[in-house]
């Protein structure tokens, strides 16, 4: 598997991964996936985070998008890395994608963002049965951070969780 940052090129996969999988993005926005997600994704970025702060990264095996992860760079803190979104292709789900993909996301950010020291992402309730066990199973906890959660109807709570880095995951 290699990771890299997605192309123009790879828009066209990354549509077709999103909607893979209806469920993660309902679950998350009350909503199907739309037809222009991908784009969506690619240009989204908190307010006054700089535009080369952002990255989407692809996982490929074979050439073929298995795997994509939203990573922003010193948010919300300098020597932060935010996970907004890690998301496998629905048909590759359940077989080790994701934790591979999340062991390159570390040496990437180890080996390209040297000021990080810690990896962090929020959970929304209502995604929590799919996302929690994973994230544990890769060394995150919960900070006890949390927020309300709100996209256009729905309405949740997001929890955050984090994990040192230089520090293996469980296995
Ligand atoms: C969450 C997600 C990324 C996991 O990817 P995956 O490729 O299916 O997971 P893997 O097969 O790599 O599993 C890695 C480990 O996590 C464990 N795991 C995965 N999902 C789990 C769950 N819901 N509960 C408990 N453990 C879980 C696996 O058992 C495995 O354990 P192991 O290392 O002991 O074998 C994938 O289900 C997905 O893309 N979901 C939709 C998007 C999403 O919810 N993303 C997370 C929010 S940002």
């Amino acid at each position: 598997m290699i990771l890299r940052p997605i192309t123009p090129d790879d828009v066209e996969a990354l549509q077709d991964l999103i909607e893979s999988d209806p469920g993660y993005t309902e679950r998350v926005t009350g909503y199907p996936p739309g037809p222009a997600d991908a784009q969506s994704l690619l240009m989204m970025r908190p307010e006054n985070l700089p535009e080369e702060s952002k990255v989407v990264l692809g996982a490929f095996t074979d050439n073929r998008l298995v795997a994509v992860v939203d990573l922003l760079r010193g948010f919300p803190r300098e020597q932060t890395a935010h996970i907004g979104l890690l998301e496998v292709h629905w048909n590759h789900q359940g077989v080790g994608h994701g934790r591979a993909t999340y062991q390159l996301v570390e040496q990437y950010v180890e080996t390209t963002w040297p000021e990080i020291e810690t990896m962090r992402l929020a959970i929304v309730d209502t995604n929590a049965h799919v996302a929690t066990g994973f994230w544990k199973r890769q060394g995150f906890e919960p900070t006890g951070e949390e927020r309300p959660y709100r996209y256009d109807k729905l309405e949740s709570t997001v929890r955050i969780y984090e994990k040192p880095l230089g520090q293996k995951s469980r296995s």
